[in-house]
Formats: C-alpha cells, structure tokens, sequence
C-alpha cells in the first residue's frame, strides 16, 4: 500500500489529491488513495464488464457478542470464468486502506489466474474504507471499530455467508490475494481462519510492526543508486543546500520560488513542525517515484530514471535547483499549484470526522490504524544522511497526538506495536499455503517476509520491481524476473488447488 505512506492495495488512481499536509498526492508511505494503485486500463480481458456494488450485513463488533449492531459492507463479483463445480475455486481479493476499486475486477494478473483456474473472483471491501462505513463519522470514538482483528473478523464473516449464499461444496477452497497492507491481512486470514481460507498470495505485504521504519529510505536511496550512484549524491548535496539557504531570508525566498511553497518561508521559520513537513513532502517526492517505479499502475507515470536524468543534469543549476524541478514534476502529476507544508492547517484537516472530508478518502483512518497498531513512520534522522535530520521519529508521534489523543505517545505507540507482532507473529507467520512476494526497489519489503529458509513459508524476491508489480496487468515490457514470478504464483496456485485447471487459456 503507500508512496512513503502507505502500501498496495487494490485501488485507486490518482486523480486529485488529499488537500492535507503534503500537497502531494504521496505520503507516509501511502498514495492518497492507498497504496496499491489501480491497474490501468491497457490490455485488459473484461473491458466492458460492468461491475456491480453489491451489500453484505455485517456487524460492526465481532468481539462483543451481545453487540448487535451491524453496517452495510460492500464486495464486487466477478463469476465469468467460475465453473461451479464442487472443485471450482473462490479467489477473494483483500480491500484495504483506500477505496476498493471496480478495475480490479475486469484486470490484474489474479484475473488471469482465475480465467485459468475457473475461479470466482470476489472483492470485499476494507471496513472504515471506499463506501463501507460502519459507523455515523470518523470520530474517535468511532474509529475505536477500524483495525485489522475487525477487518479480518469482517472476511471469515463474510466467507462464511457467501459459502451458503453460493451453496458452495466444502471442496471449493479459498484462496485470498493482497497487496500492501492487504497483502499483510491476505497472509493473517489465513494464519487466523485456516478453515475458511484455504491458502494466499501475500504481494508487498510488511508483517513486522515498527514505530521507527527508519529502512524505508535507506531502501529508497538503495532504488536511486541502483539506477545511477551518483543520483544520491546530487540528492544528499541538494538537501544540504536547502539547510543552509533557510538559515537567512534571501535564501528562504529562493526556496519559495523553487519549490513553489503556497506560504512563504520566512512566516515559518520558527515552526519546526512546518519545517519538519517541508523535509518530509520533498523526501516524499523520491519515495513515492521509487514505490511505484514501473510497475504498471497509474502511479508509475515518473520514474527512478526521470528523476535521477534530472538530479544529474548539471545545466539546470546547483543540486538545490535540480530539486525543486524534481518537486515541480511531482506538483504537476498530482495537479497541484503549490507545496503545503503548513502542519497545523494539515493537523485540523487531519481533524475533520466528516465522511464528506478529503481526508476520508482513506488518510485519516490509516493514519489511525499507523498510530495504534503498526507505525511504520518513514523516518530520518540522521544529520549526514541523505534526507537529513528534520523528519525523526518525534515528528510522527506528534502527529497522532495532534490528530487523536495526547494518550497516543511514544509508550502507547511500542506497546501497541509490541501488541500486533506477538498477535501474527511478525515475521515468523504462522502459516502455511501462504507465498509471499515482494520486490527489491519497494522500500516496503523491508518489513515483510521475502527471504526464507522455511518451506512453509515460501517467498519470491523479484530483483528490480516495485510494489505489487506482480499483481498488475501484465505486459509484454514487463521484465523477465517479473514474468517469471507471475508464473511461480500461477505453479504455486496449481499446487495449491490440486492442479485443478484447464491448463486451456494461460498465456
Ligand atoms: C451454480 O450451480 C448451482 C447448481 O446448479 C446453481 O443453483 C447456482 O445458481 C450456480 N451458481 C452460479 C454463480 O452460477
Ligand atoms: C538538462 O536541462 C536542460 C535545461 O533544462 C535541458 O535543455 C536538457 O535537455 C537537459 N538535459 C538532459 C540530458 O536531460
Ligand atoms: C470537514 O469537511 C467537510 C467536507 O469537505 C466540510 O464541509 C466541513 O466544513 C469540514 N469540517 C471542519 C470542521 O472543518
Ligand atoms: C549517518 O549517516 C552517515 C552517512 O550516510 C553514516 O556514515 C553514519 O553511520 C550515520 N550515522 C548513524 C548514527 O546512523
């Protein structure tokens, strides 16, 4: 799901942005309309079919029984290559921090693998996420209902009802797929209802908690490097530069003008808050391009080449210029006039508990379930780095502080992430007939499971590919690696459903 802020899910294009503290469309980790894109619409199987929002009654407590509430979530369907037949499969596409998207229904390489197996393909969507709102707003105390023991809960719920609804054989198995954070709760549906999920593709997925993620951009300064060392280089050189014209006004002006800042520089100077998000929207902008680098989604139009050609392109000027043209492409992808940087005009959006709120779209929850059970702040901290000092681990405290309860602190932040590792066990899953992919330029792999040494615990590391490459549509520029880790998924689906496939209509 997340451009540094959030991870893949089956989502959305990127069409306007989250007018929140990053006038960027990217953030923590997360594009603002979650972190899997959504597949574009080049070669696609099923074009024209029409997808339907479809309702399923659910409760909004599965831990209370006396709780009786329930809410309206939402799923798609897609039955064109279902065979029905007692062996025929169920393949359950995992809704996560952003809107669940119709696209995915008619493409994306678990399409094929359906065409290919005769499967059912059902898409539910994330509680708190898209149209599926279990409760009034976003308040507090609402929000005491999102988390992903719920979310979960809400899948073996459902699985359960469509079982009958279908009048389904116990023979049919399941097999859930995810990307991102949804690739995280592909694998933890299977670790924890192993009887109603019968195996899983877990793509992108982090498994290990963490308050600090201080290896996102050591990865995302690894992705840069790959491309061009130098690329770093002109990067850590610019930032430097940045520090020093703020240190006086005619520097900070210039800064204005370059990075085309919406208030001026000087009124904030003493706000290291503002400051602090100035760092982080420009580091952003490396991040996200890296996250998202090729991999065929609507959020790959700039790459790790563009943005590098431009850090090394000595005619534009000093390293600091060459920033700010970087920043200038990432404002005009995301069709923004000018850089937001204000932290408290970000906080009170971040406020906002209207389901109409920009910050609706998926921001505010997941900053939510990042503050009580995962963290994952993309942090630096480290004045020689790259991205230097101004964004530590602090900064991102204090915004769940800001936005939540002051109860949120650094003590409550480790003991809730102490509290979701030993939960799934991190990245000692306890589970079998799950394959975990990842790809080594997506910083997020670094959380995830994507080297093993135990056979129930198999993983593909696809060298040079972003997040959830695999699981867009593929194409015929993918490269080899890439392609031939879409055919593992395909031999370990094979096994996983008994070889049961017509073997007919893969290509
Ligand atoms: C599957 O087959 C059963 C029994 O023939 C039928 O009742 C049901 O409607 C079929 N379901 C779908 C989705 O085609
Ligand atoms: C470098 O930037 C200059 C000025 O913007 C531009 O004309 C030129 O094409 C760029 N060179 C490369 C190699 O991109
Ligand atoms: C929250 O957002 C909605 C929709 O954009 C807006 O109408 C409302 O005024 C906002 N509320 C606050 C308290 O800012
Ligand atoms: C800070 O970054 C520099 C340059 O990359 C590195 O040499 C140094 O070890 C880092 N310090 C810490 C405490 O991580």
């Amino acid at each position: 799901m997340l451009h540094p802020k959030g991870l893949c899910l089956p989502l959305v294009v990127l069409v306007c942005l989250i007018a929140q503290s990053s006038s960027l469309g990217f953030r923590n980790g997360r594009h603002m309309n979650g972190f899997l894109g959504q597949p574009s619409s080049m070669p696609t199987l099923q074009r024209s079919l029409d997808v339907e929002d479809l309702w399923f009654e659910q409760r909004l407590n599965h831990f209370k029984p006396d709780d009786t509430r329930t809410w309206q979530q939402r799923y798609f369907v897609n039955d064109a290559f279902y065979r029905n037949d007692s062996q025929a499969p169920v393949f359950l596409m995992i809704g996560g921090e952003g809107e669940a998207t119709k696209n995915w229904m008619r493409e994306g390489a678990w399409i094929h693998y359906a065409e290919h197996f005769g499967a059912l393909c059902i898409q539910l969507e994330h509680r708190f996420y898209g149209k599926s709102h279990p409760t009034s707003d976003l308040s507090n105390s609402n929000l005491a209902y999102l988390s992903s023991e719920q979310a979960l809960a809400d899948l073996g719920n459902f699985v359960s009802a469509m079982k009958r609804q279908y009048n389904m054989a116990d023979s049919q198995k399941w097999i859930a797929f995810g990307g991102s954070y949804p690739g995280s709760l592909a694998a933890w549906a299977r670790e924890k209802y192993p009887h109603l999920i019968d195996g899983a593709i877990s793509s992108s997925g982090p498994l290990l908690a963490q308050v600090d993620f201080t290896q996102y951009f050591e990865v995302v300064k690894a992705s840069l490097a790959s491309y061009k060392p130098e690329c770093v280089e002109a990067v850590s050189r610019g930032f430097a530069q940045v520090e020093i014209l703020l240190k006086h006004m005619i520097g900070q002006r210039n800064l204005d003008e370059k990075f085309k800042t919406c208030t001026p520089l000087k009124d904030s100077i003493e706000n290291k808050l503002d400051i602090a998000n100035l760092f982080e929207n420009i580091a952003s902008n490396f991040a996200g391009v890296v996250q998202y680098n090729k991999d065929n989604s609507p959020h790959a139009k700039i790459t790790i080449d563009q943005i590098c050609d431009v850090m090394l392109n000595t005619t534009m000027g000093p390293p600091v210029t060459r920033l700010g043209a970087v920043n200038d492409l990432l404002l005009k992808q995301s069709k923004t006039k000018c850089l937001d940087y204000k932290y408290d005009k970000m906080i009170a959006e971040m406020k906002n508990v209207s389901w109409d709120s920009e910050v609706a779209k998926g921001m505010r929850q997941w900053t939510y379930q990042t503050c009580t059970e995962f963290g994952f702040y993309q942090t630096s901290e480290n004045k020689s780095d790259t991205f230097g000092d101004r964004f530590g681990i602090d900064f991102f405290i204090r915004q769940c502080m800001d936005i939540f309860s002051d109860r949120m602190n650094g003590k409550f932040l480790e003991q809730a992430v102490a509290q979701t590792n030993k939960y799934y066990g991190a990245l000692k899953p306890g589970t079998t007939n799950v394959l975990y992919v990842h790809g080594s330029i997506d910083p997020w792999h670094a959380l995830g499971l994507y080297v093993s040494t135990n056979s129930n615990t198999p993983a593909i590391y696809i060298e040079g590919t972003a997040h959830c490459a695999n699981m867009y549509e593929p194409a015929n520029c993918d490269p080899p690696q890439l392609k031939e880790a879409r055919n593992k998924i395909l031999k370990y689906l094979a096994k996983l459903l008994d070889g049961y496939a017509s073997f007919a209509s893969f290509t």
